[in-house]
């Protein structure tokens, strides 16, 4: 069981950068099965589990995929099937979003339900919703949703979310795409990714506008070609170093992040007493010039409120903070598995429904902890460079899924963190 070891207090400094967007690259590398012409080039892809995933999907039904380094290209003019084996769609919620290609392009998808997952239950209605205003029936069987467009294919059409869900948005603004007609897609999400996903969509020839605001217009095409990408880069991994030079840092220069899409967490650093410089091709922080974080208030919603994706990462920096900050998730249901575990480390936090109250305490101690999600991961992380003593954080196939080289961009920044495939490689352990 892999696992990392963490020892705590070592100051961060230097500079670290960060690569492109997980959840940019998955809608992205869906969208490739539009183009029915062509070949795609995505680049600055970052090696993740999750990337691999959809790479899998969308190869499994006939796409060609090829990676070179950060690049990866991609051929969709071979599509065979409409039906991506269950296995694979059920591993990762992000997979459903081959539905709305598949069902744009071929008038058909039958796509398996994603599974429930960690943070809560994440149902795809709005993303069925929306497809039938396109004129497209769906019926439930057996785990999988099989949606058949119309034989003239998609219509184009008005769409109220009732939530700005990022999934959703993503898969109606690749299904209008291709839709007979003018589509509206209000309430939409307001993501730095899905403006990625529609300038890539724009580059293969499609017609949207207004990504990056509530309402995207989308003019339907007869069809789309292969085109060249570059990711934007990730805004959550950047957020993640953001805060770690906030705790620990003497001037931690995060190279490639883009500060428009972190605005709500430079705000909250700032509150916090950490110093935040946007230097255009990066961004530097600093610590509270006292050393420690005052408490906070946070409060997770759409962006371009403060990101979910953050929760637990500000929680972990809060927990040695001087004073009582408040965490409210507003987004998903049950993103709090972190606390717990934050708790065998010595933090003070307890939950209220929605609301965790953070207790600042002078300092963490080192212990065993386990991720129980992709960012919870990243915040034991934080908390272990934090803590005094060793640190043992296991979970790592979550942190995989989204972090790529985390450890050894912590150690580029002067951390003592090292990763152990088996238990026997620890030197220092006591055999089992
Ligand atoms: C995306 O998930 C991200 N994943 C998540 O990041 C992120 O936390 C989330 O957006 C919110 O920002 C990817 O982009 C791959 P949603 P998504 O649809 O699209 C409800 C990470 O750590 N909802 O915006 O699945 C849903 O239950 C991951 O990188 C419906 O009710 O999120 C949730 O409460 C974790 N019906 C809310 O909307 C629907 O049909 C937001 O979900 C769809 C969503």
């Amino acid at each position: 069981m892999p696992k990392l070891v963490i020892e705590g207090g070592f100051p961060l400094s230097g500079t670290v950068r960060v690569g492109g967007a997980k959840n940019a690259v998955l809608p992205l590398l869906a969208a490739s099965l539009l183009a029915e012409s062509g070949m795609s080039q995505i680049d600055d892809v970052p090696n993740l589990l999750d990337v691999c995933n959809m790479a899998e999907t969308i190869s499994s039904i006939g796409a060609r995929v090829e990676r070179r380094g950060t690049s990866v290209r991609v051929q969709a003019n071979r599509i065979h099937s409409v039906e991506p084996p269950q296995d694979l769609v059920r591993r990762m919620r992000a997979s459903f979003v081959v539905a709305g290609p598949l069902l744009a392009r071929f008038k058909e998808a039958k796509i398996s339900l994603p599974g429930g997952c960690n943070i809560g239950n994440r149902p795809v209605d709005l993303h069925i919703k929306g497809f039938e205003a396109m004129g497209a029936v769906a019926q439930h069987e057996g785990g999988y949703v099989h949606l058949k467009a119309p034989a003239g294919g998609l219509r184009g059409a008005r769409i109220y979310l009732d939530v700005p869900s990022v999934g959703a948005t993503q898969n109606l603004m690749m299904a209008a795409s291709l839709a007979k007609g003018h589509t509206v897609i209000e309430n939409a999400a307001k993501e730095p990714e899905n403006v990625d996903l529609a300038n890539y969509l724009n580059a293969m020839g499609a017609r949207v506008r207004g990504a990056g605001t509530d309402t995207i217009r989308i003019d339907g095409v007869t069809r789309l070609h292969g085109a060249n990408h570059t990711v934007i880069p990730d805004r959550i991994e950047a957020g993640t170093f953001l805060v770690a030079g906030a705790l620990l840092g003497s001037g931690v220069y995060v190279e490639n992040a883009v500060s428009d899409h972190l605005m709500s967490l430079i705000a909250k650093l700032e509150e916090a007493g950490a110093r935040v410089e946007d230097e255009v091709v990066g961004i530097r922080v600093w610590p509270a010039e006292r050393g420690r974080l005052s408490a906070i208030d946070v409060k997770t919603h759409f962006y371009p409120s403060y990101p979910t994706d953050m929760q637990a990462q500000i929680m972990a920096a809060l927990s040695v903070a001087l004073g009582t900050s408040t965490v409210t998730e507003t987004v998903f249901e049950n993103r709090f598995m972190h606390v717990a575990e934050l708790a065998r480390m010595g933090a003070n936090i307890h939950t209220q429904g929605r609301m965790a109250i953070v207790e600042g305490v002078d300092r963490l101690s080192g212990a065993a902890v386990t991720a129980t999600d992709l960012r919870a991961g990243a915040a034991l992380v934080l908390a272990g460079l934090v803590a005094e003593g060793e640190t043992e954080v296991l979970g790592l196939h979550h942190i995989d899924r989204g972090y790529d080289n985390l450890v050894s961009k912590f150690q580029q920044l002067g951390a003592h963190i090292r990763r152990l495939e088996t238990p026997t490689e620890d030197t220092g352990a006591e055999s089992a």
